[in-house]
């Protein structure tokens, strides 16, 4: 299987979670390539059998250059495989991922975009990367989540999201 990885990211995370995935797909024996979409890429080659795209939450929206990918290229991801993983920090609220899940619908409503597959993820709490408007914005969920204000965390559970990966080819 091909596989192509389309990610988008402002701080890092969401492309560490790329570089992991295709690491995954090249383990089970696929070819991954991994693109990163504030480049503009092309679309999607005749023979990519599967499109997984990563983008983080930002104020309650995906990365706009996922956006506008999504929504440029809507009919060639139907044509084919596709999965989305979304990055939050609501992803790690005990909410059963009400708020992250809400986002992403938000996000499939405006897009069209119609995923066979979905992983919504924990990403990155990174107060030494952020303002402090950033830090206060989105403080509230990491209060809920008990995490502590002043360290930097990555806290994407790499094994359950292998898990999902393990589905997808
Ligand atoms: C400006 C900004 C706004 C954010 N807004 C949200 C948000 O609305 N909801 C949320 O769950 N996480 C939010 N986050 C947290 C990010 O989704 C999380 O840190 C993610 O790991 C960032 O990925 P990246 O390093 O690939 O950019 C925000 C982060 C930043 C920097």
């Amino acid at each position: 299987m091909n596989v192509l990885i389309a990610y988008a990211s402002q701080g890092g995370t969401t492309a560490r979670i790329a570089a992991h995935i295709a690491e995954r797909a090249q383990a089970a024996g696929h070819t991954a390539t991994v693109t990163d979409l504030a480049g503009s890429p092309p679309p999607p080659s005749d023979d990519t059998d599967l499109v997984v795209i990563c983008s983080a939450v930002y104020h309650r929206e995906l990365h706009t250059a996922v956006q506008r990918f999504v929504t440029a290229l809507r009919d060639a991801l139907e044509d084919r495989q596709s999965a989305l993983v979304s990055v939050s920090l609501a992803a790690a609220l005990d909410d059963d991922d009400g708020l992250a899940i809400d986002d992403v619908d938000a996000f499939l409503d405006l897009t069209g975009f119609e995923p066979d597959h979905l992983a919504i993820v924990t990403g990155a709490w990174t107060p030494s990367q952020w303002d402090e408007a950033t830090r206060i914005a989105i403080g509230t969920a990491v209060w809920r989540a008990g995490l502590s204000f002043d360290e930097d965390r990555d806290l994407t559970d790499l094994a359950a999201l292998d898990k999902a990966l393990a589905r997808w080819w």
